[in-house]
């Protein structure tokens, strides 16, 4: 199916029918793929799926849109990219429309340029549409004249289109669930990432290039089979680290910075996202070393602080209340812990959420509070990260000087379980004697 071919061809199948039941008999589905990108003259941007589309249809390649007529005798269509051999010859093989039949399982298939003529027909008569209006400019007309022409018909004994609703919010919730084969495939991409973040830690850092530690890191993880990373690596040395996003990579890196990793593989398109921060010279100064001791108590706090039934905020509320009592060691805030809490006091030197789902994306699907702001609870089979940071880059005000250019994350990728929870990184040091000489 995909490139490490973690999940089953089964498992399509069953995340299809799950899908399918929740849009119900009756009514159609329109999935669109993702698209190539330009760039400039005849060149691309790398081309990767779409995550959902991934995720119900495992098939790989843009210009492809899937559609769904649960309890009818075709319930699944791909409408695919034809052979071409001129094309084939430029830029490689398609699967083309009798290859997603046997491989990829859809019951008819159709050649994409046919959309215009085929889809109306699919949508003829169902009494809903789930599709995702914005996503694709042919197919928001294609709807939107069915709907026209539905309601115009109503006088001849036709029936209007009812509604056009969006299946993301279905997707997403099948989504934030992870099977056993998909914590396999988070697993593999972490392990990846573990190899590649171990030779960092031992490498001599000082005087090397942030970018040429990136080739280091990214090289193991294709040389262990990730074809690709989960997102753009961040290496940020000294006050870099400071940038949450960090990604220009650019800076050398000098004797007593700290290094920042924020990376992760990719596996059967599943993403790890793991942080590290290393003294670059393999010696914690005593400040960088104080702060890094807060963190990670913050951290390992919060990680503890996972399991089923608790809600998707309490890791972040757990993480806040130690890296308060560590602000007030390093002399940074004063005050009652209460009320540094209730007025966001700690917000200049942590300012973003200690968590996020993870999965095909690393930002990965799935709401953390419902439309009342009422948290999600926790259930076995999600997996969040876990990753507070504690940050004073050179230009803020009214802290202690030697905090100065210190940014420390620590970020760790944790499965619910049905008990507990399961550290899925546990096995990158972070412990200051693993990771210092
Ligand atoms: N790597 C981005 C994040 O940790 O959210
Ligand atoms: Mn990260
Ligand atoms: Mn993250």
């Amino acid at each position: 199916m995909s490139s490490n071919n973690t999940i089953p061809r089964q498992d399509f199948i069953n995340r299809r029918n799950r899908f399918m039941k929740k849009i119900g008999d009756g009514n159609i589905a329109i999935l669109v793929s993702g698209e190539e990108i330009i760039r400039n003259g005849d060149v691309y941007y790398p081309f990767r799926q779409n995550s959902s589309f991934h995720y119900l249809t495992g098939f790989p390649e843009p210009s492809s849109v899937a559609v769904f007529v649960p309890g009818s005798s075709k319930p699944y269509t791909l409408f695919v990219r034809k052979h071409d051999p001129v094309m084939e010859t430029w830029v490689g093989p398609r699967i083309g429309l009798r290859k997603a039949i046997s491989r990829y399982d859809a019951n008819q298939t159709f050649d994409i340029d046919e959309l215009s003529s085929e889809l109306p027909k699919l949508i003829k008569k169902s009494d809903s549409v789930w599709y995702s209006i914005g996503t694709n400019s042919t197919i928001d007309q294609l709807v939107t004249n069915q709907i026209a022409e539905r309601r115009d018909g109503r006088q001849r004994g036709g029936s209007p289109l009812n509604a056009v609703r969006d299946p993301q919010e279905i997707i997403d919730s099948l989504r934030v669930i992870k099977s056993n084969n998909e914590v396999n495939a988070l697993q593999e991409a972490i392990n990846i990432t573990a190899a590649g973040l171990a030779n960092i830690e031992q490498l001599d850092k000082p005087g090397r290039t942030e970018y040429e530690v990136q080739a280091i890191l990214e090289s193991e993880y294709r040389r262990l089979g990730s074809v690709r990373d989960g997102f753009p690596s961040i290496v940020a040395a000294g006050n870099n680290s400071c940038t949450l996003h960090y990604t220009a990579n650019r800076a050398r890196i000098k004797n007593g910075d700290l290094l920042l990793l924020d990376t992760g593989a990719e596996w059967d398109l599943y993403s790890a996202d793991v942080s590290r921060t290393y003294p670059a010279n393999g010696k914690f100064t005593s400040a960088q070393k104080d702060v890094y001791e807060v963190v990670l108590s913050a951290q390992q706090t919060a990680i503890e602080s996972v399991r089923p039934g608790t809600t998707f905020y309490e890791p972040h509320h757990a993480a806040v209340r130690v890296l308060i009592d560590g602000l007030k060691d390093l002399k940074v805030l004063k005050g009652t812990n209460k009320s540094i809490e209730k007025s966001f006091l700690y917000r200049p030197f942590y300012m973003h959420g200690t968590s996020h789902w993870l999965g095909l994306d690393v930002h990965d699907a799935g709401n953390y509070s419902d439309p009342n702001q009422t948290p999600v609870t926790l259930k076995a089979g999600m997996v969040l990260t876990i990753e507070p940071g504690l940050y004073f880059p050179k230009n803020i005000e009214g802290v202690p000087k030697e905090l100065k250019g210190i940014g420390i994350r620590i970020e760790d990728d944790v499965l619910v379980t049905k008990t507990s929870r399961r550290n899925l990184s546990a096995a990158i040091p972070s412990n200051i004697d693993e990771i210092s000489d």
